[in-house]
């Protein structure tokens, strides 16, 4: 029996549990948008509008939403092998190879790679495994992690407790015990008047020294950060926050475990946002554009010197105590291997750095715009801040949702974004975008743009 699309909508409102979902909005007015297919970097909605993904679904879908070569990967692995488990020592070959790709591609020499299904899973079990390498060596008591206030490292309790999300922990008895929190480096609002950016990047590095010395440097187990922050709304790390972050880890010898989620495989130009910039991570976190999308999948890579260190509990349990039905899968492999010859086929490198000029200058030009306060992105990877008064850089009454309005209004048009309190709007398009649907895009963004302010401008 067919049943018809209003039908559905009520299905979903009446019996679908969404995540990062206002509940009792959904459950009075059904999904935000129905999503029936996708080209390219548009989606189809079950109104028959299409809009440009301006988000990428969830900074995921770097080939866009249609891709003969990844379903004819993923059909011809269901057909030979649709499942196999990597538990007690089984294996299957696409996931041996892709283990060996991905060490042979990482920015610094990573040695070992164990796969998971999703970002979350990933970051769960890297705490795990450092906390068992301090166990093994000794020094049960470094269990701290340090991570940054608005990063999103993920859902699982652990995951979610690295992450500085408040509305995910409050109401869940979370954070764990253990997990520390620094300052987003969001220059433009956080910096006191005059300071320049090495300045407030040097004041970053010293809260976080500060973190350690108050905690106990040999409590430290690790810490945990994007090369550009994503959860926040795409905070690009002001000048010279690297390196004095780096040489604080250095300082207090502190594992540093750079998550790759969202910047890994060319969203910021480079193929890890480890090489943009110039970081020397002692693992890391990839997911999402592993396989474009087309399949649930993440991995950890991380240093023999860890592995061995592994390998002592695993003589002491009889196994590695850690491990996902899923995890491994051979659908998820032959599509991950399929994508990363696509990325190398297509030049996706210098495609992005390419489209990525007319992207930023773009963006950038939206600064004229009254309601834009600060712009700052790089590669397919830009945040967008909406102020009141950009002079004295005050946000607007959060009350007026300002951010969620140029979202609505964009989406009205066509462009699907996604807006991030407070009032800043995080645009990474798929990575296959060209010059034209840039500038499409961006069109769409100015008139989102200018609606919202013809609304606002007497409250201004
Ligand atoms: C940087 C980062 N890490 C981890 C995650 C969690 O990934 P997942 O939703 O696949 O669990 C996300 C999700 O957006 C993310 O952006």
């Amino acid at each position: 029996m067919a049943i018809d699309q209003t039908d559905i909508r009520d299905l979903d409102r009446t019996r679908h549990v969404h995540g990062q979902t206002d509940m009792r909005a959904h459950h009075r007015n059904g999904p935000a948008a129905m999503v029936v297919s996708g080209n390219g970097v548009r989606i189809r909605t079950d109104d028959g509008r299409e809009l440009i993904d301006g988000f990428s679904g969830l900074g995921c879908v770097s080939l866009g939403y249609h891709n003969d070569r990844l379903a004819d990967a993923a059909k011809a692995q269901m057909d030979t092998l649709p499942y196999a488990p990597t538990f007690y020592g089984r294996s299957h070959p696409k996931i041996a190879v892709l283990a060996e790709r991905l060490c042979k591609m990482a920015a610094v020499p990573f040695d070992k790679v164990m796969f998971q299904c999703s970002g979350s899973e990933a970051n769960d079990a890297m705490i795990k495994f450092i906390w068992a390498r301090n166990i093994a060596r000794d020094e049960p008591k470094r269990r701290k992690l340090i991570s940054r206030w608005r990063g999103y490292y993920g859902n699982t309790v652990a995951a979610v407790s690295l992450s500085g999300q408040p509305h995910m922990h409050a109401n869940f008895g979370l954070p764990m015990d253990d997990f520390l929190k620094l300052s987003t480096p969001n220059y433009y609002l956080a910096s006191t008047d005059g300071e320049t950016e090495e300045e407030f990047s040097a004041r970053m590095a010293q809260e976080f020294e500060d973190c350690i010395l108050d905690a106990g440097p040999d409590t430290i187990a690790a810490f945990f950060a994007e090369p550009m922050q994503s959860g926040g709304g795409a905070i690009r790390p002001p000048q010279g926050y690297w390196p004095a972050m780096q040489a604080v880890m250095r300082k207090y010898g502190i594992h540093f475990h750079v998550d790759e989620t969202v910047c890994g495989f060319g969203r910021t130009g480079e193929m890890w946002g480890a090489q943009k910039f110039g970081l020397e991570p002692d693992s890391t976190t990839c997911a999402k554009a592993l396989t474009a999308a087309f399949f649930p999948m993440s991995a950890i890579m991380f240093k023999d010197e860890l592995f061995k260190d592994l390998m002592k509990n695993s003589d002491e349990a009889g196994v590695l105590g850690h491990g996902f039905t899923y995890a491994g899968h051979p659908v998820g492999a032959a599509v991950a291997l399929e994508a990363l010859n696509i990325y190398d086929e297509m030049d996706l490198l210098g495609h992005v750095r390419r489209v990525s000029v007319p992207f930023l200058e773009g963006c950038e030009a939206l600064m004229e715009h009254p309601l834009v306060g600060d712009v700052r992105g790089v590669g397919l990877f830009c945040g967008i801040q909406l102020v009141r008064d950009k002079d004295a850089r005050t946000l607007w009454d959060p009350s007026l949702k300002v951010g969620a309005m140029v979202q609505d209004l964009a989406h009205k048009y066509g462009l699907y974004l996604r807006s991030i309190q407070p009032d800043r709007i995080s645009f990474m398009p798929p990575l296959i975008i060209n010059e034209d649907e840039v500038a499409e895009a961006q069109g769409i963004l100015k008139t989102a743009l200018d609606e919202a302010w013809v609304r606002l401008k007497d409250t201004a």
